[in-house]
């Protein structure tokens, strides 16, 4: 195999290209490459200066994910993290000015391989970077002791652990970057180069202390960092481990900084949180990947959308396209529903001109990018409409009839539906090839997550466009199947059935809701249900009924349906699952539920008992992967993974535990076959465990195949 870096001399500058495609991460041949050449360059006597520079459209992307997968043992770990600091600190002992040329992107070990060089220049437009703790583990190759050295320990502290990139500017103007160079990178990085060869006054990152002399402060400053992450980093370590790491180099110097460094990235590296975000890094990649809709399938360029229903998820669709600077028709019944409509979507513009995050002149530009109706006039020139009317399946096929006759025949017709048949609307239609689901989740314009649902008839050209809009409109796409639900609802119908069987068993709603955050949800079940809106679910518990169907089988509790009946819909209307005093979101328990629920007990023969947080954990996780498998075997889900980005992006699942498919695989599949099996003889045969558990715990597989964290499923 060629080498990925290779060596040629301009004006006795020796340029050092890093060609490792797509993103030229640091992977063994990368890092012994760049040793050698930079070896080279020291002895070669036509040489006065080195430039670093990667091929392609990027730097470096960092060290190669992949490698962390073989990192099984902290020794392990150790030893080769000693190997790529002597390595570093080989390249910085170059007698001749060592210069980093950065375009794209300098992140994680591609920004630690830069700030090892004696000098620093980037294009305007690079973007600059520690995005370690994303994957659960801290800057590894010496990134925690050069930053503050480069740029102060204040911006380092940031970097580190909130994982942002910086603009070029902004790291010119810390010190980071030395310049930024105009015109063509290589030509002046050699210029740069051969300036700093006359003016011989290299210098070593890790020999200076200019930035760090206030020791007092430099703690300080660290002290403070650590407080305020306790929240923010939601249960992973490696934020606050960061902050050791850089506070050790403050206090005691780059050696012992380093030497700390070391041993807390491979403390992180080998942790399960860890593992669980690089498998959600490569989870995230693999949805994009449709094995019957090959990466060349020709898409449509969308230049118009529609959205029909301007309420709650109609009004959020349509800022989602506005904000991609995508022009959009926003249809609703009568005026006084459109101007309602717009006034929320003004409303949400405005708080966020407020917090400093849009201009004023942005919030004017991109409502005149929503254009109001009560007609269909206009339709025939958009490419994609999203349907978002009541949920209701005779509204809504009189509406796929409709947008059929108002359309061109090419345009795509989406539905925003949370449950109902996609292919029923497509039939209505007339055009079913072209539909679709676009199920975006509340708040649509914040929320992430896009079930792209597939119908019976729906072409590849339609999931292609689907999955390349979604990009443009910065969601995470993924395409799954139809069924009641699809694959984010129907898991959650389990999830909310143990939420309230457990409340029934003796639980409260504060506890269970505790014991989910505890976990790492944002918010517990019922906090959730309020925010969401109890009367949603009740409406679709009337029409399953109505339909002879139920959304999870197993007992189905009163409670939610009486609470719809006092009117209880939750924050909306002051009362849910909690109480909440007016203009406040604050949840005060009430003992109006723990009634219904002594109630609801006694009505089917329980005795309400204490439970622990464990067993409410327990029961909650098991139901969801053991559906999880059961959507994972019919299909509706391509692979284990994309059920894990679904929880993830859907409902702020906690990434460091990686999605409830690979929880449970780190709980270990035969515990979470032994907990159904239990469960089953504790209440009753609606515990049932999903054949694909059953079978992999038989044959001692799991979820994803034994590499790189990628989930293939082995279910479909
Ligand atoms: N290692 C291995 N593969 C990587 C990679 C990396 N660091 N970065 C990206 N890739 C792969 C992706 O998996 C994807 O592969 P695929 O095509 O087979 O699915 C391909 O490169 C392209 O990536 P994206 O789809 O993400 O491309 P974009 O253009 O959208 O984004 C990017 C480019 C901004 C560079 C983005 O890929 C990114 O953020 N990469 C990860 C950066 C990162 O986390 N770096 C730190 C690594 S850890 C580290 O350096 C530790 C050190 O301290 C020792
Ligand atoms: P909503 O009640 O807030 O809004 C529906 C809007 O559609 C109303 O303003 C109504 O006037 C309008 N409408 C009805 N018929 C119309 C027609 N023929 N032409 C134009 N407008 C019409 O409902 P919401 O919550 O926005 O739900 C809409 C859809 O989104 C439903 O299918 C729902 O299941 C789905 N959904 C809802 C989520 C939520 O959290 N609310 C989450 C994900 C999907």
């Amino acid at each position: 195999m060629s080498s990925p870096i290779s060596y040629e001399i301009v004006e006795r500058v020796a340029i050092v290209t890093i060609d490792n495609p797509p993103v030229n991460a640091l992977s063994p041949a990368v890092w012994e490459g760049l040793d050698e050449a930079v070896a080279r360059a020291a002895h070669d006597p036509d040489v006065a200066a080195v430039v670093l520079i990667g091929a392609g459209s990027t730097f470096v992307a960092g060290a190669d994910i992949r490698i962390f997968e073989t990192l099984t043992t902290r020794e392990r770990s150790l030893e080769r993290s000693a190997k790529t600091h002597a390595l570093l600190a080989r390249l910085e002992d170059c007698p001749k000015p060592l210069v980093a040329a950065i375009h794209g992107h300098a992140l994680g070990g591609g920004n630690e391989v830069a700030m090892a060089c004696h000098y620093r220049v980037a294009t305007r437009d690079a973007m600059i970077g520690q995005p370690e703790v994303h994957l659960g583990i801290i800057p590894g190759a010496g990134g925690t002791q050069r930053l503050p050295r480069l740029c102060g320990p204040a911006l380092a502290l940031e970097m580190c652990t909130d994982g942002k990139s910086i603009s070029a500017s902004k790291a010119l103007a810390s010190g980071l970057l030395d310049e930024i160079v105009g015109g063509d990178l290589r030509a002046g990085a050699v210029k740069f180069a051969l300036v700093r060869a006359a003016a011989s006054d290299s210098h070593k990152t890790r020999e200076r202390s200019d930035r760090i002399v206030d020791v007092a402060a430099g703690v300080a400053s660290c002290e403070r960092t650590r407080a305020a992450l306790t929240k923010a980093a939601r249960g992973s370590p490696a934020p606050s481990a960061a902050v050791d790491a850089i506070q050790a180099g403050i206090e005691h110097g780059f050696e012992i900084g380093s030497r700390r460094e070391r041993e807390l990235f491979a403390d992180c590296v080998v942790s399960v949180e860890s593992r669980a975000m690089r498998h959600l890094f490569f989870a995230e990649r693999e949805v994009a990947k449709i094995p019957d809709v090959p990466k060349d399938t020709p898409t449509r360029n969308i230049r118009r959308a529609a959205v029909v229903g301007a309420g709650t998820m109609g009004g959020g669709i349509a800022m989602t396209y506005a904000n991609a600077g995508i022009p959009v028709l926003l249809k609703e019944v009568d005026e006084a529903a459109l101007q309602r409509g717009l006034a929320t979507i003004r409303k949400n513009y405005e708080a966020t001109v407020s917090k400093g995050r849009m201009t004023a002149e942005q919030l004017e530009k991109t409502m005149g990018l929503i254009t109001p109706t009560t007609r269909y006039d206009g339709f025939d020139t958009v490419d994609i409409v999203v349907e978002a009317v009541f949920e209701n399946m005779d509204l809504k096929k009189a509406t796929f009839a409709e947008l059929g006759r108002a359309t061109r025949p090419d345009c795509i017709l989406a539905s925003n539906s949370s449950t109902l048949d996609i292919d029923e609307f497509a039939r209505a239609s007339g055009r079913p090839a072209l539909v679709l689901g676009h199920h975006f989740f509340s708040p649509a314009n914040v929320m992430k997550l896009l079930e792209i649902v597939r119908g019976r008839e729906t072409n590849r050209e339609t999931i292609a466009t689907s999955l390349r809009l979604s990009k443009r409109l910065s969601k995470v796409g993924v395409v799954v199947g139809n069924c009641f639900g699809f694959v984010a609802n129907r898991m959650l119908a389990y999830y909310m059935r143990e939420a309230y069987l457990l409340l029934e068993e003796g639980a409260s709603v504060p506890q269970i809701d505790q014991a989910l955050t505890d976990f790492g949800m944002p918010v517990g079940p019922f906090g959730m249900q309020d925010i969401a809106g109890i009367d949603v679910g009740a409406r679709i518990r009337q029409y399953l009924k109505a339909i002879g169907k139920t959304r999870a089988e197993g007992p189905q509790s009163e409670i939610p349906d009486r609470l719809f009946e006092m009117g209880r819909y939750g924050q909306k209307t002051g009362a849910g699952w909690y109480k909440y005093e007016p203009g406040s979101r604050t949840r005060i328990p009430d003992p109006l539920i723990d009634r219904l629920a002594a109630e609801a007990a006694a009505a089917r023969g329980l005795t309400r008992a204490p439970m622990s947080n464990a067993d409410i954990i327990s029961r909650i996780m098991t139901a969801l992967a053991n559906e999880g498998a059961r959507v994972l075997e019919a299909g509706y889900a391509i692979r284990a993974s994309d059920i894990d980005v679904i929880y993830c992006y859907g409902f702020g699942f906690p990434r460091h535990r990686g999605g409830p498919m690979f929880y449970a695989q780190t709980v270990g599949l035969p515990t979470v076959l032994a907990r159904v099996h239990e469960y089953r003889a504790r209440f009753g045969d609606y515990w049932q465990p999903a054949p694909l558990l059953e079978r992999l715990v038989a044959e001692g597989r799991g979820f994803y195949t034994e590499t790189a964290g990628a989930g293939v499923s082995v279910g479909t």
